[in-house]
């Protein structure tokens, strides 16, 4: 039997209507100024699914599935801060309305997801029936890679079961953590980090809406050090406007903690040249200054050293300590030992290129 005509509902305005507010609906970042107090994150999440910047194939091709109401179970994965929460949530917007709450159970990983919740608060969702069911109820299991395995287990025949009246939406950041037979009920949509280009279209549009004074190396610094999550673009950019007038490289580095390149560039220079212990006491001494932390200088030189002209063997040989001693940080080494060990490396690093 062919499917009954769509029972979806349009898509869902932007705004509900009728509240008086009068703001064109157009303008996606028109937020009301209720919204005051909400994190931006929040406050600049996605409302419809064009609002999703970036993920076009995806979008487009979970659109169609929603036009031709053959939605199947999804299972959305990709690294934090890319948008999964955020689409399958317009998803449900734009089938059910701004009501779309009431259609919806949305577990993720504050809920208690053993075996027993999917037993009985899935089943029990499943099975009951509302008013105004639009043909099919959404159950978006978020962050479900924290869910044991025998919880998954219990899921798969869940899924079969009701696979008529509900379709299931897969959230999480490590795919290989899914078992392999719910991997296989379900249609896989990967959102990868988010590029460049597109986090800074939306940080404009932020930026504008905020009236934040950001620089144009700050805009930079911010790009390069959310590394494709938007969710900490946003976070540091409403940190640093917070802090400071002006939000420019310094302050967006003095924010998050991070050295600042020009910082990191001093000392790698210093231990590549200076002499033993005239480095270890000016590295020490900007360490404790700057309150850097020898693990945040390890990432940051190793950036540095891809900019430099090295022999090959030396850069292999340099890496290679740089990633042992972060290595024996992470399981506790001591920061002052380390140090002088990475010194030492960067020294016979140095030696070996002379030669
Ligand atoms: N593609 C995107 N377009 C627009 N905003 C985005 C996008 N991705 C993330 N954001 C912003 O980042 C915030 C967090 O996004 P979201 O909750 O969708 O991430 P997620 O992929 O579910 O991450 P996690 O894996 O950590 O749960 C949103 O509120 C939104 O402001
Ligand atoms: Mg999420």
């Amino acid at each position: 039997m062919d499917s009954p005509p769509s029972p979806l509902a349009p898509p869902a305005p932007l705004f509900s209507s009728g509240k008086g507010k009068g703001k064109a609906p157009s303008d996606p970042l028109d937020r009301s100024s209720t919204d005051d107090n909400l994190p931006w994150v929040e406050k600049y999440r996605p409302v419809s699914l064009d609002d999703v910047v970036s993920h076009k194939d995806i979008i487009s091709t979970i659109e169609k599935f929603i036009e031709q109401n053959r939605l199947p179970h999804l299972l959305l994965y990709g690294p934090p801060g890319t948008g999964k929460t955020s689409t399958i949530l317009a998803v449900a917007r734009r089938i059910y309305g701004p009501e779309y709450r009431k259609q919806i159970l949305e577990l993720n990983a504050s809920d208690d997801r053993g075996i027993d919740v999917v037993r009985e608060q899935i089943k029990n969702f499943a099975e009951m029936r509302t008013l105004y069911s639009k043909g099919f109820k959404l159950i978006i299991l978020d962050e479900a890679d924290m869910m044991t395995t025998a919880a998954q287990s219990a899921l798969r025949r869940v899924i079969e079961q009701y696979t008529r009246n509900v379709r299931f939406c897969i959230i999480c950041n490590y795919v290989n953590k899914i078992i392999p037979a719910i991997q296989s009920r379900c249609t896989r949509f990967r959102f990868s980090p988010l590029p460049q280009k597109e986090v800074q279209k939306r940080v404009t549009q932020v930026v504008e809406a905020e009236h934040v004074n950001l620089t144009e190396d700050g805009k930079q610094a911010l790009l390069k050090l959310s590394k494709g999550d938007m969710r900490r673009a946003l976070n540091i950019l409403q940190a640093c406007h917070a802090a400071y007038e002006r939000v420019d490289e310094t302050a967006i580095y003095n924010c998050t903690g991070n050295p600042h390149p020009s910082d990191i560039e001093t000392i790698v220079n210093s231990m590549m040249n200076d002499e033993f212990s005239t480095s270890y006491q000016k590295v020490s001494q900007m360490k404790t200054e700057k309150g850097l932390a020898l693990q945040d200088l390890i990432a940051g030189a190793y950036e540095y050293l891809e900019s430099l002209e090295l022999p090959p063997q030396t850069r292999v040989y340099l890496l290679d300590h740089l990633a042992t001693t972060e290595h024996r940080l992470s399981t506790g080494g001591n920061e002052k030992v380390q140090l002088t060990a990475l010194l030492g490396a960067i020294k016979n690093g140095v030696e070996l290129a002379a030669h």
